[in-house]
């Protein structure tokens, strides 16, 4: 159907009928299966009509079912439109890739959009039509659980992942192309800053600061086409972000250009009233229409007193049109009124989902995101003529897939046991799991002891619970729980060589146990392949190249720490420490243990001298810079050569480094190759005080390295 039709069928649609495309109610309200259940359960008092009226449902997918579903939902719908299916599908249908915040240590935005091109085909013939997806939240807390849901702390990253992630979901034709599935980037905005990392809490920062750090990720995800948008559920300049027409309507659809979809997050709507700022549902549903929110998911305001606002003219009815209208083009642009069914295929899901060719991807991505932290006296990799012993709650546990993993089964997932068990050349080990993250009993921590008595090498695989990290898993400690804590201490006595293999999801808090440790690998959670990636890495088939996207803080009192700070009038001198007036503490120094870009490989790569082709560059002008990397170990390794810069002086104080460019590059054992970086003056933008996006003219720093902490730096100077 073209516009004019849209139109014209909004025009022939009763109010019920208009305002149950506005309401979005989860699988249970259709089936008696499960249903994916993200939210607090409120009580609906909907009427079997209303639930009838219900424009989309989310946390159900299955062809058959779904199929099903629709079939009956249009036989007796007056108008036959039909149903949106949606759901989370954050890193994976079925086969589960790395957390994103994992998958982002790879560095490699094509990666990204591969993963979601396969989780979208996986949905689609799953008869799904829209993931809530990407998740593009800025983040510099790990006591906030959704770090691990996010790509990090740089603006740059985030936005190129924002842009593959919606490109892989969505391909180049929606609409035919029955593989994909529509992206729904969240949450608008400026989720990930919650004060004091606890979830749900307080957003506050000024309006400059969420246009030149936070806003650019979510922009990339609706130039790049994303069809919905969802809203957040904390404040956004003190008014809740479900509610806030200068961020949805001025920002979001004026400025930014969206024409999609905006769905507020489970119950967003209704907590406006907790929020402080409608005094009951009533309001909150004039409120969140007012700016913008086309559908409600699973809280009922629309539904319960929509009609009432406009009896008594307090809402427009074109308010609600427009809602419905930008509904009803979604479903249009998903083919779904020439085809309700669209990708759902029974068959094909039976072939294609959890297929061989998925998991060969999954594999990729987990080699890819895996980080090497430490490796001291070459203790990794580990040659197969040791006797190992494999101890901890990941020894021979399938739940490596992460908390926002739905359809991923711990239980079809393969385990490090199982691996090692079926490897080719039988590696001698002895294996102690640990039930549970939170408790080491006698008999393991007797049994650990035992078996690490008789190994030359100990292979700790220690880390958090996967309900530990992603929504609603804000946590004050960031170290690894006590009793692993314990584990650690007593096998230290034993004085063996010991690897420590985490599991987690947020950066954790190393500096007390990193010492016990020859080696540190940070596997978050891997997905479905993470443990045959493990395996491949620990025994140097494959060569680690994973770099860090967020910051390792020493310790949580340095939170929030990320390598993008501003200076401040009183920088501390690493020449001079004893000097007491200067930013700093008492206790603990200003850096991170492993700092944003930093990742080792079993290879040293080595950097040759930084050049610029000129010194002063005009701002038409391209920015040369270049060095070579040489690759001096004998194994081929991926090279991730990062380039900073820095803004000497800015109309408003600026970052001491922004990431602007990276190469990934491969390098041949012994090879030397020349690694470019072109740059434009756009690239040195910033958004000024009176909030316009611009380039000063004067003086940059230029720097280059293999983190963001060891650099080289030369400096440009940039006239008008
Ligand atoms: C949750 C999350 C959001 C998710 C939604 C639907 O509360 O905040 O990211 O997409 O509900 O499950």
């Amino acid at each position: 159907m073209n516009k004019k039709e849209l139109v014209s069928l909004v025009k022939n649609m009763t109010i019920d009928e208009k305002i149950g495309q506005l309401q979005q109610l989860t699988g249970n309200f259709y089936t008696d299966s499960e249903a994916e259940i993200t939210g607090p359960l409120n009580e609906s008092g909907l009427t079997t009509e209303m639930v009838a009226n219900a424009g989309s449902v989310l946390g159900l997918s299955g062809a058959e079912e779904l199929i099903g579903i629709q079939r009956d939902y249009l036989e007796s719908s007056r108008l036959k439109i039909p149903l949106l299916f949606m759901a989370d599908i954050i890193h994976g249908y079925r086969t589960i890739f790395p957390i994103p915040l994992g998958l982002a240590s790879s560095w490699d935005p094509i990666l990204m959009k591969e993963t979601a091109e396969v989780a979208a085909k996986e949905s689609a013939l799953s008869g799904l039509h829209v993931t809530f997806s990407p998740m593009v939240d800025l983040v510099r807390d790990p006591r906030w659980g959704r770090v691990m849901e996010s790509t990090g702390e740089d603006p740059l990253l985030n936005r190129q992942f924002a842009k593959a992630a919606v490109e892989g979901y969505q391909g180049e034709d929606l609409r035919n192309d029955l593989n994909r599935i529509a992206a729904c980037v969240k949450h608008f905005a400026a989720y990930g800053a919650p004060e004091g990392g606890r979830e749900y809490n307080t957003v506050d920062m000024s309006e400059r600061m969420l246009r030149d750090m936070y806003l650019p990720s979510y922009k990339a995800a609706i130039d790049a086409g994303s069809k919905l948008v969802m809203t957040a559920f904390n404040t956004v300049d003190s008014i809740p972000a479900t509610a806030n027409k200068k961020l949805n309507r001025d920002i979001l659809r004026d400025e930014f250009g969206f024409d999609g979809v905006l769905i507020s997050d489970w119950a967003a709507i209704k907590e406006v009233i907790a929020h402080g700022v409608a005094g009951n549902d009533k309001e909150a549903a004039k409120l969140a229409l007012e700016a913008g929110v086309d559908i409600e998911m699973m809280t009922f305001c629309y539904q319960h007193f929509l009609k009432d606002l406009l009896a008594e003219d307090l809402v427009s009815i074109d308010l609600v049109d427009e809602a419905v209208l930008r509904i009803l083009e979604l479903k249009e642009d998903l083919g779904l009124f020439e085809n309700p069914y669209r990708g759902a295929n029974a068959e094909a899901e039976e072939r294609w989902v959890f297929s061989q060719e998925h998991q060969d991807v999954a594999e990729r991505a987990a080699k890819e995101s895996i980080v090497l932290l430490k490796n001291n006296q070459q203790a990794l990799p580990i040659s197969e003529t040791e006797k190992l012993a494999l101890i901890g709650p990941f020894v021979d546990n399938g739940e490596i897939l992460g908390t926002w993993s739905w359809k991923g089964n711990p239980k079809e997932t393969e385990t490090i046991k199982t691996i090692f068990e079926q490897e080719p050349k039988k590696i001698e080990a002895s294996y102690v799991p640990m039930a549970d993250v939170n408790n080491l009993t006698k008999e393991e921590l007797n049994g650990a002891i035992n078996v690490a008595q008789k190994a030359d090498k100990l292979v700790l695989l220690l880390g958090e619970n996967f309900m530990m990290s992603g929504e609603a898993s804000s946590r004050t400690n960031l170290q690894l729980p006590q009793a692993q804590l314990d584990l650690i201490a007593a096998l230290a006595e034993l004085n063996k060589p010991m690897i420590l293999v985490l599991f987690n999801g947020r950066p954790l808090e190393l500096t007390a146990i990193e010492p016990q440790f020859e080696a540190i690998i940070e596997a978050w959670f891997p997905g479905t392949k993470g443990a045959k990636a493990l395996h491949d890495i620990l025994f140097g088939k494959v060569n680690p190249s994973g770099r860090l996207t967020m910051s390792f803080p020493r310790n949580v009192g340095q939170v929030p720490i990320y390598y993008n700070h501003f200076n401040t009038g009183r920088p501390i001198d690493y020449d001079d420490l004893e000097n007491k007036y200067v930013s700093k503490y008492l206790d603990v120094a200003n850096t991170p243990l492993y700092p944003f870009g930093y990742g080792l490989s079993y290879s040293n790569c080595s950097y040759g001298t930084l050049a610029s082709t000129k010194e002063t560059y005009r701002m038409s002008e391209k920015i040369e810079i270049n060095l070579d990397v040489t690759n001096n170990g004998n194994r081929a390794a991926k090279e991730t050569v990062q380039l900073y810069t820095r803004d000497i002086v800015g109309q408003v104080v600026r970052p001491v480094k922004e990431l602007k460019g990276y190469h990934k590059i491969d390098l041949a054992p012994n090879e030397t190759k020349k690694i470019s970086f072109t740059l434009d003056s756009n690239d040195l933008a910033y958004v000024h005080s009176d909030l316009t996006l611009t380039t000063d003219s004067g003086e940059f720093e230029i720097m280059v390295g293999p983190n963001s902490e060891e650099v080289q730096t030369i400096l440009i100077h940039l006239t008008k």
